[in-house]
């Protein structure tokens, strides 16, 4: 296998870099470095196996292969072309090629696609006498590209489908999050697996699915397939040897901990679909009811949901009165409990009536969001209605 030390960056959902640079140092990366939007490390080809494996926080995984100034689509042109793309594929595979970038002074990034694409076949049809053809939607092979205000970046993308897809989701439900999205507000709560662990408005259930996996030590990304694997550089002995020292490592369940809850008969049905598809039914149990009636199901322990949302579901008046009923069931039920509600809602504290010890800016997609930690200490932590929040 190849040793040589390779930079990489994967990108995550925003506000969770630090989380995701705990990870990746976690799984033996070096030189980790968090930038807005993602995390950027160095390692061996093995390590970048791994982190598409293990990683519960990165979106994707890019090999950085090319790096320099630009001014203009020619200056992108020519460093593409430089490029020997013939070490990393053959003319045979399809290609797509991705532009993002922040602050460009170019005028069309569509443009900017056009010339990347033309610059790697001219040097395919320069080395190998073929030119690749172009598939937008089932590529074998994307090229990334990010241009800030004075460079350009060439990424290989070596995850393909993005990580967030375990491939457990048969079922989606109502407004799921992202499962990286739910794994790393996970790690940003401090959940171990010993800790009861409760979402009383689960929808698909993508937190608790995220805990289960977490809790047997299943790797997210042990069933699925990576574009790294049509890279002429793959080597499968080592993917194998870091499958079967995952599926070695797994646990069975510790049933009891893990909790889900939904008054939608329909969000149960989903979840326990998906439960099944992961392998994870013994992991979680479920109940159907409204979280106003539902007791604890532990004495103590974390409580984490990502709760209706007005905009999102168009409930907005009803929610208005159903939000200080669940403040009031937390501070009378809920003693001794951490609770962390991922929300778009900034005023939701104001209208929980509760004091959050914590908040954290997060990002769901575009959209800003906050996850609100709130410590149910008796009596301590009332909210009083005239400071509003
Ligand atoms: C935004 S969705 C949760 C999505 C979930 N995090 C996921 O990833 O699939 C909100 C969920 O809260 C449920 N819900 C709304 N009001 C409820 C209540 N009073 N009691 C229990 N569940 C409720 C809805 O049925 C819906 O499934």
């Amino acid at each position: 296998m190849d040793s040589t030390i390779q930079a990489f960056f994967a990108p995550c959902p925003r506000g969770l870099e630090p989380v995701l640079v705990d990870e990746l140092t976690g799984l033996g990366a070096a030189a980790v470095k968090a930038t807005a939007g993602g995390v950027a490390f160095r390692g061996t080809l093995a390590l970048c196996y791994r982190v598409n494996l293990e990683s519960r926080i990165a979106s994707r995984v890019l090999l950085r292969i090319a790096e320099g100034a630009y001014r203009d689509e020619q200056d992108v042109y020519d460093a593409a072309y430089a490029i020997r793309w013939q070490d990393w594929f053959t003319p045979q595979q399809r290609i797509k090629v991705k532009v993002s970038a922040h602050r460009c002074p170019l005028k069309s990034l569509d443009f900017v696609t056009l010339r990347v694409k033309d610059a790697v076949c001219d040097r395919l049809q320069y080395a190998r006498g073929k030119r690749p053809s172009v598939d937008t939607h089932a590529p074998d092979i994307l090229i990334a590209v990010y241009l800030d205000g004075t460079a350009c970046t060439l990424y290989l993308d070596t995850s393909g489908e993005p990580l967030f897809k375990r491939g457990w989701r048969k079922s989606a439900g109502e407004a799921p999050i992202r499962e990286n999205l739910a794994a790393g507000i996970l790690r940003l709560s401090k959940w171990a697996p010993d800790l009861p662990l409760y979402d009383p408005m689960c929808g698909s259930g993508t937190f608790v699915v995220e805990a289960a996996l977490m809790a047997r030590r299943i790797a997210p990304g042990i069933g699925r397939r990576f574009a790294f694997e049509k890279l002429l550089s793959f080597a499968p002995p080592t993917l194998n040897d870091v499958r079967e020292e995952l599926q070695a490592a797994e646990i069975d369940a510790q049933s009891g901990l893990i909790h889900a809850a939904d008054q939608s008969a329909q969000a149960i049905t989903s979840i326990r679909a998906n439960l099944a598809l992961a392998g994870l039914t013994e992991s979680v149990t479920l109940q159907q009811g409204d979280v106003l009636h539902l007791p604890p199901p532990a004495e103590a322990g974390l409580l984490v949901t990502n709760p209706p949302y007005g905009h999102r579901m168009g409930e907005g008046d009803a929610l208005k009165t159903f939000y200080p009923q669940f403040g009031d069931h937390l501070k009378k039920h809920f003693c001794g409990w951490t609770i962390q509600i991922f929300t778009a809602d900034m005023k939701l504290p104001g209208l929980l009536r509760l004091a959050p010890s914590r908040r954290v800016p997060l990002f769901n997609g575009a959209i800003e969001c906050r996850l609100f930690e709130f410590r149910m200490v008796a009596g301590s932590l009332r909210k009083k209605r005239a400071d509003g929040v």
